[in-house]
């Protein structure tokens, strides 16, 4: 067997992979991928991608049937929903997008091998392709293998009776009804769409709050309030046990205290969290430290226990997001290079897509205490007082800016409501930047836009936003925002 030789050697093509490679070879490195499934990943073919396409498609018929008859358009004859088109629309995105990976690399001169790897020492892969096994050996491997649907006891993933994100976003037919167990961010961005496309929603959350406990409390009771009125139900406390198959579909048995209840359904969605894949590729064998969690262990540069071998995104710990991956991605890819560069950012930005649409970056109020902030401004905007939120229709939600209340520096900014995944952005660059209040209040943003509420939550945490009524001033503040603006 001969053995093909590289300067970087990576395992996996999802986001933390593919641009990993393509930035390894702008260095000129001589770059391979492994990758067992699709190019792009969970992310572009099962996970991200596909669940936007989704939600968008049921947004858009969501708005046609509720907000264009308010606009203004009579629309004659009732909406119908294709499900077979619009999965295979959806899967026409994620075709593009896998396929532009594949363009990007050709471009980039990284060699894709389509197989499974594993380890057979700290130097040399061996890959089974589906003809031949082949050895790889290079200078440095970067493992970005990622993560998978995490099972609990009496529910086992197998796509058909018990479904994961994958099965899913695969639905070629819309469930009458379908029990989603897991108030986090897959279960809801799925229930969201499933519900708004016409099906009956039931979420099952083992604890008291959705979305874990991670996201700002008022940003998650707006999108409860919606899940609410789009026809989502959710039981907390509901700890789901067990479920057995009926003629005309299936019976989920859950806990809830010391009581045993049960609910009815067509499909059953299995969204509990996600584990890394961190028992495969024979890690282990070769001396690969991997936590109590699962997690490998790396340094601040991620380099795991072995140095030349490098690991990336979910298989190294949370958050589980597509956008932390590129960003380790690249720089492990630059620090191969010869830059010199350590993974040390402020804070993660994270988006849930829900309706309205949650994103965050920083801290939230309970965590800037904890960190010794005693003493915060807080301002908070509507986007009903908005022009733009208002002509579009999407008035739910709010943006949240926490800052310092000793230097105005902002802690954390927290968001719910229209396209607030695009306005997260500057909140993130803010933060990166170590920003005050007065830097985005100081900002002009353009009108109308949605992003003029970014500008209006920082002037409402100095005390003087203009499309909201605040209490007068105090003389100080008065004297300290006119010193501010000279
Ligand atoms: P999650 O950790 O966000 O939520 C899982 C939920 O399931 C928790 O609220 C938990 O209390 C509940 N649960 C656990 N056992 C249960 C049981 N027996 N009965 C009822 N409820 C139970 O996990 P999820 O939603 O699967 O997402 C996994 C990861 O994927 C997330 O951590 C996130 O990082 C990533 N992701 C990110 C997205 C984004 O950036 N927009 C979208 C989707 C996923």
């Amino acid at each position: 067997m001969a053995t093909q030789n590289f300067d970087v050697c990576v395992i996996g093509s999802g986001p933390g992979g593919y641009v990993a490679a393509i930035r390894a070879a702008q260095f000129g490195k001589k770059v391979c991928v492994i990758e067992r499934e699709q190019l792009g990943g969970v992310c572009l073919n099962v996970g991200c991608i596909p669940s936007k396409a989704m939600i968008s498609a049921a947004h858009l018929m969501h708005r046609v049937k509720h907000d264009a008859p308010e606009m203004g358009f009579e629309i004659k004859s009732e909406i119908k929903l294709n499900m077979k088109k619009l999965v295979g629309w959806k899967q026409s995105v994620c075709d593009k997008m896998s396929g532009g990976v594949s363009q990007l690399l050709k471009g980039n001169q990284v060699t894709v091998i389509r197989g499974e790897a594993n380890f057979k020492s700290a130097t040399e892969l061996e890959v089974k392709t589906k003809d031949i096994t082949l050895i790889i050996a290079a200078k440095n491997f970067i493992i970005a293998t990622g993560s998978r649907p995490i099972e609990i006891p009496g529910f086992k993933i197998d796509e058909k009776d018990v479904l994961s994100s994958t099965g899913a976003l695969a639905m070629d037919e819309l469930p009458k009804s379908t029990v989603v167990i897991g108030g986090g961010y897959i279960g809801l961005e799925i229930g969201s769409y499933l519900a708004k496309l016409g099906g009956q929603v039931t979420v099952l959350e083992a604890t008291s709050t959705l979305l874990g406990g991670v996201i700002d409390r008022d940003c998650v009771q707006v999108v409860e309030r919606k899940l609410k009125k789009n026809g989502v139900s959710v039981i907390f406390e509901a700890k789901a046990q067990g479920f057995a198959k009926l003629s005309d579909g299936y019976e989920v048995s859950y806990g809830r205290g010391d009581k045993k209840e049960k609910i009815k359904c067509d499909k059953i969605l299995l969204m509990v969290g996600r584990r890394p894949n961190s028992d495969q590729t024979n890690l282990k064998n070769i001396g690969i430290k991997i936590d109590e969690k699962g997690f490998i262990s790396v340094d601040a540069q991620r380099r795991t226990s072995i140095s030349h071998i490098y690991a990336i995104g979910d298989i190294v710990g949370q958050p589980m997001l597509a956008h932390k991956a590129s960003y380790e991605g690249v720089m492990v890819a630059e620090i191969i290079g010869g830059v010199n560069r350590a993974y040390d950012i402020k804070s993660v930005p994270a988006v849930v897509f829900t309706d309205p649409e949650i994103a965050c970056v920083g801290l939230l109020e309970h965590e800037c205490k904890e960190k010794g902030y005693s003493n915060l401004k807080i301002g908070k905007f509507p986007f009903a007082a908005n022009g733009r939120a208002v002509s579009i229709i999407e008035t739910d939600g709010f943006i949240k800016i926490i800052a310092d209340a000793n230097t105005n520096v902002i802690l954390g900014v927290h968001m719910v409501g229209p396209e607030v995944s695009n306005l997260i952005s500057e909140a993130a660059l803010a933060i990166e930047m170590g920003a005050r209040l007065e830097d985005i209040a100081l900002t002009i943003h353009p009108h109308p836009t949605l992003g003029e509420v970014v500008m209006e939550t920082a002037e409402a945490a100095l005390g003087h936003a203009i499309h909201i009524i605040q209490k007068p001033l105090a003389r100080a503040s008065v004297e300290a925002a006119a010193r501010t603006t000279h």
